[in-house]
């Protein structure tokens, strides 16, 4: 038997962590030999609810979960976490940009960088799905000065798969069959859900759809997609943003399929142009627990110009919160 791996999720008694939580322990997430220690953090007003989550999940029996902790402190939370899903977070309601929470939520993920920089392991992949995601992971990892910054990243897989989702959709094929979708940005309305690159079933996609399919319909449902199911569910998306997360660590520590990569918010190292150091989604492979991104792809003006606007956007959120980066 495996070492156990131990996971900190935060925001667990939440929307997301309602079913995140069930998909780590039942091996979705780290694999089915794989045992967890669930290490749980809330605030002080949500323990009892998360009392309740922490009930449900011995109720299942799980065989792989190897212990189980909860506290309202970050330090005892993230204490030799092998992987840190920064979840809890205030999420946006109908009107709000994602942005808008920028002010809300800042301050929580200064004060998790610092706790993870002191007692995390030194690998934690830490992912950041409590949103503004990108910038919420940049305020963390420059919180967090001894812990390897490449290990910061956020999610933007929700969007790739949103994007296989919608693609799959309109050509008739299976999201398995389709390879090589690129999400370019920031987890918001101004990413650039790319299918230049894509293939469906080894044909490009390019030529199967038409033209303004792809600018009118497929890209503005793809960045609108998270306010489209707060107007319809009254409530942000939650088991679908888990089951994302879920697919994001598993690559990541398991590795990507040959021949496709995923969508990952990593600090960019200057690929494409884009400013070193923002938090921003790539198509990447991962490989033997850590992750490149992919090199060489041609972009034309188009793309070009819609990987510019989303690069601004980030670097307005990064200023507005340069008082936390130190
Ligand atoms: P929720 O309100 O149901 O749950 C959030 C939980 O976090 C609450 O239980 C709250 O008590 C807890 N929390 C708040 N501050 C905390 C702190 N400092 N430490 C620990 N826990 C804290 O919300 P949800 O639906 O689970 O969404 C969580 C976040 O994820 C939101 O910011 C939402 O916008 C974001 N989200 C991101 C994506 C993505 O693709 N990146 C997708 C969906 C949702
Ligand atoms: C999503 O994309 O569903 C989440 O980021 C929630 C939101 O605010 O859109």
């Amino acid at each position: 038997m495996k070492n156990p791996m131990r996971v900190a999720v935060t925001g667990a008694a939440g929307q997301i962590s309602y079913s995140l939580l069930f998909r780590i322990a039942s091996g979705d997430m780290l694999g089915k030999d794989q045992p967890v220690i669930l290490q749980l953090l809330e605030i002080t007003p949500a323990m009892d609810a998360l009392r309740g989550v922490v009930m449900e999940l011995e109720d299942c029996a799980f065989p792989l979960v190897a212990g189980i902790t909860t506290s309202d402190k970050p330090e005892v939370a993230f204490d030799k976490a092998d992987v840190a899903l920064l979840v809890g977070a205030r999420p946006r309601g109908p009107g709000m940009e994602r942005k808008d929470l920028l002010e809300a939520n800042a301050a929580i993920f200064s004060e998790q960088g610092k706790a993870l920089n002191a007692v995390a392991s030194r690998d934690v992949k830490v992912l950041v799905v409590g949103n503004p995601a990108n910038t919420n992971s940049l305020i963390a990892q420059r919180n967090a000065p001894d812990l390897n910054p490449r290990n910061f990243t956020a999610m933007t897989r929700l969007d790739h798969n949103r994007a296989l989702a919608q693609l799959a959709g309109k050509t008739g094929a299976s999201t398995t069959d389709i390879k090589k979708m690129i999400i370019w940005g920031n987890h918001s309305a101004t990413q650039y859900p790319d299918i230049s690159q894509a293939m469906v079933k080894g044909d490009a996609a390019s030529g199967l759809v038409p033209r303004d399919w792809y600018e009118s319909d497929f890209i503005p449902t793809v960045q609108q997609r998270g306010a489209a199911i707060i107007k319809a569910r009254g409530a942000s998306s939650a088991a679908s943003a888990g089951s994302s997360a879920v697919d994001h660590i598993r690559d990541w520590v398991m590795g990507t399929p040959d021949g496709d990569w995923v969508s990952m918010a990593v600090p960019s190292d200057g690929s494409y142009g884009i400013e070193k150091g923002l938090i921003y989604s790539f198509p990447v492979t991962c490989k033997g627990g850590d992750y490149s991104i992919v090199q060489g792809l041609e972009v034309d003006d188009f793309s070009r110009e819609r990987m510019q606007v989303t690069e601004q956007e980030l670097r307005e959120e990064r200023d507005g919160v340069a008082h936390l980066l130190p």
